[in-house]
């Protein structure tokens, strides 16, 4: 009779057979009749002018239809500003718009757009697109920039201080019997998702029609509303499906808006897609870094000072860095701390959300020093970590929301076998390999959404329901949970709802971003279905012909799609039949939460520990992993299946991030040396470990209804430097830039 518990269950991907067997049709590949391409060009030097573009060649090509320039683009209606897409609102990347001057401030720039009935012919006549500049000099790294570094007023679109301090860190650093000062470089990155960015733009009379590859397709719409100056109700978006996007799709930048232009001037439905290499140019990145982090400690290991200095590029116009020095302020209890954020304008576009933006970096930081302050102290690792649990928000003094952090250091020992370790660096060998093991923290803040959530649910007379959402699944699985939740809410079997998402004719959610989408659609859909629900055993109890005319509404319960007094389940009827006998076909009903405040007076995040063991090649200097353990207390889990995909991926993101990951400029051109997945190194399945990621549940009453953290990006957090510990560990050697590359240990072994 009870419908086992829907929430949780791992349930395949409603998206999963679409995708598999090529039926899935993502934004590049909607062809409304008479679609034609546009393929931009972009500027070849990183900073000057553009004084002359010569079109003539382009234009005489077969099937070209226009070449637009900054002479023939029209003006934007506003100047976007840079805004996250977690406040619901327009969420523009950059504040530079293309082709709007003859001003040039980085490679890859648009300066030029090409539009042809085909895109092998688009992209034939970009290339000769003939455009001269004046060419100024460029600064694009912080070698070349670090004199004209500043420290700015606020950072990451405008929600971090680019300031945080507390107690008094000289006071602190003199009571320290151990002082250590590190410096730490990592390398740029790009996200590098399977689909490129794209937008496909359709113009019927004023209304736009615009098929997006985007995180927020709300976003989408108020952005490109404002830049075109045309009310957001005369634009729909639609992003069905969205092939990966880690942050790239996060952030509105120009080419939607672009392609919505083109499609005007042309009179035509436009599709236009970024390439491979566009992606390193068109989408942001995570800027090139250098970290200086001081501590001091007592004997015993209590911190009692942490300084942290980051020096970034950041655009000519934006001031953006990643918060790198958050997880640095909040993971362990330290009375004293000072963070100082520090930028230098460069010939880089703004600098934008990857995977666990800041926390990725930051950790990496914080967790190589404690390994090495551990050493130097001759204390565990994990033991050092739980002497300076921070038992309330060290930054507020609140209480956490929820948090097992002790639960997560403990079971993963226990998984990873960490009690079997011998400290002693350089002890272990297999073969010729140098074997060593190290462990990390993890913490990603629980970010809520600004603005109230909504969802519509819907039950049909047949006995099957609905779910509609406007917001996308960019591949997480959040389509998926929305199935979930509403079956659970309406006491239903999860195969027999149905969703609907990634379009902004259903209700109004927020951008996926920050790992805040599957606590923000599952709190709206939780919120629509339960709605539905009460309204229907409402209908049922004051229906002189049903069963359960007269019953406290509260005494009924829902199972099979089934309302049923819980004392006496014999009594009660189907919502179908309920339905029938008012002759009505469905009944819906619209659900809207309204987030916690956002200072709801906890701490709030999501905390894990990591464990990494690697084998070392001392000739080769290769290093191996050869396992990662990770375990999370990511509040509710909506689903294993989805949820430990989220976790894994996080985790061989992070080994990335460790070995390979890393986007080289050409500091005279200010061009991105590397920009293509065959010289941009990522992880392949030949690289993967075995990885395991289990989670623990812990019960969180304050984040929202059903109590989910988010586990998009917490995966990722501190596997850097578990790994950079577990080489420590193995050869003796510390490495304080990432990546780690054969390069970096031959030269150390
Ligand atoms: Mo996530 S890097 O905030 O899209």
């Amino acid at each position: 009779m009870s419908t086992g518990s829907q929430i949780g269950r791992a349930v395949d991907r409603v998206d999963a057979h679409a995708k598999v067997t090529g039926t899935a049709r993502y934004s590049a590949e909607r062809r409304p009749p008479g679609t034609v391409h546009a393929v931009l060009v972009g500027a070849q030097v990183a900073n000057g002018r553009v004084t002359d573009i010569d079109t003539s060649e382009a234009m005489a090509v077969d099937g070209v239809l226009a070449v637009l320039t900054h002479r023939e683009l029209p003006r934007i209606a506003t100047r976007p500003a840079v805004v996250p897409s977690l406040a619901g609102t327009s969420a523009h990347g950059q504040s530079l718009f293309p082709m709007q001057d003859d001003r040039v401030y980085y490679a890859g720039q648009p300066v030029a757009m090409v539009v042809a009935d085909t895109l092998e012919r688009a992209e034939h006549a970009a290339e000769l697109v003939g455009v001269t500049y004046a060419v100024e000099a460029a600064i694009t790294t912080i070698e070349q920039g670090r004199d004209e570094a500043f420290e700015p007023e606020r950072i990451f679109g405008g929600i971090v201080p680019g300031r945080t301090e507390r107690g008094d860190v000289a006071a602190g650093l003199r009571e320290a019997d151990v002082v250590m000062e590190r410096v730490f470089h990592l390398a740029a990155n790009h996200h590098n998702p399977i689909e490129t960015s794209a937008a496909t733009a359709v113009w019927e009379d004023s209304r736009l029609t615009l098929y997006d590859t985007t995180q927020g397709p709300t976003a989408t719409r108020l952005s490109v509303a404002e830049l075109l100056g045309i009310p957001p109700s005369d634009i729909r978006v639609v992003s069905e499906f969205v092939g990966g996007s880690f942050g790239s799709k996060a952030m509105i930048w120009s080419h939607p808006t672009l392609a919505a232009m083109a499609a005007q001037y042309v009179r035509a439905p436009v599709t236009l897609s970024l390439s491979r290499e566009q992606m390193f140019t068109g989408s942001g990145h995570r800027e090139e870094q250098e970290h200086t982090l001081t501590l001091g400690a007592r004997e015993d290991g209590t911190l009692t000072a942490l300084r942290h200095r980051k020096l970034s590029p950041t655009s000519c116009f934006d001031e953006w860095a990643e918060p790198s020095i958050s997880p640095v302020s909040q993971l362990y209890a330290c009375p004293n701390f000072e963070g100082v954020y520090n930028v230098f304008r460069a010939n880089t576009m703004t600098p934008t959300f990857m995977r666990a933006p800041g926390e990725g970096s930051g950790a990496f930081v914080l967790e190589t020093a404690l390994d090495e302050l551990a050493y130097e102290l001759g204390v565990d690792p994990i033991e050092l970590r739980l002497r300076n649990h921070a038992d309330t928000d060290p930054e507020t003094g609140d209480p956490w929301s929820s948090k097992g952090l002790r639960e997560c250091y403990e079971r993963g020992a226990e998984l990873f076998g960490w009690g079997l370790r011998d400290p002693i660096p350089r002890s272990r060998r297999d073969g010729n390999w140098l074997v060593g093991t190290g462990m990390a923290s993890a913490i990603y803040p629980v970010y809520t959404p600004m603005s109230p959530q909504r969802a519509r649910a819907r039950v049909y007379a047949d006995g099957r329901a609905v779910i509609e959402t406007g917001a996308s699944d960019f591949g997480t699985g959040v389509g998926t949970i929305m199935a979930q939740v509403a079956a659970q809410a309406l006491g239903m079997e999860t195969e027999a709802v149905a969703v609907h998402y990634g379009d902004t004719e259903l209700p109004n959610t927020v951008a996926a971003v920050g790992s805040a989408g599957a606590g923000a659609v599952s709190s709206a859909v939780h919120t629509a279905a339960t709605a539905l629900r009460e309204r229907l055993v409402g209908q049922a109890v004051a229906d002189p012909e049903s069963p359960l005319r007269g019953a406290d509404p509260a005494g009924v319960a829902v199972a099979e799609g089934r309302m049923f007094l819980r004392e006496a389940p014999e009594t009660g009827e189907t919502y179908s039949d309920l339905l029938r006998r008012h002759m009505m076909f469905d009944a819906d009903a619209l659900g809207e939460w309204e987030p916690p405040a956002q200072d709801t007076g906890y701490g709030m995040a999501t905390f894990g520990a990591q464990f990494a063991e690697v084998g070392v090649d001392p000739d080769l200097g290769l290093v191996r992993v050869r396992r990662l353990t990770g375990v999370f207390a990511p509040g509710r889990v909506l689903n294993r299946k989805t949820a430990r995909s989220q976790l894994m991926g996080g985790m061989l993101w992070g080994m990335g991030q460790a070995l390979l990951e890393a986007t080289h400029m050409e500091p005279q051109q200010g061009r991105w040396a590397n920009a293509s997945l065959a010289e941009y190194l990522l992880p392949v399945n030949a690289d993967a470990p075995d990885v395991e990621a289990e989670m623990i549940e812990v019960e969180d009453r304050v984040v929202n209804p059903l109590g989910v953290k988010g586990i998009g990006e917490v995966g990722q957090v501190g596997v850097a430097a578990a790994i950079a510990n577990a080489v420590f560990h193995a050869t003796g050697q510390r490495f304080h830039d990432l990546p780690i590359t054969v390069e970096s240990v031959l030269a150390k072994l």
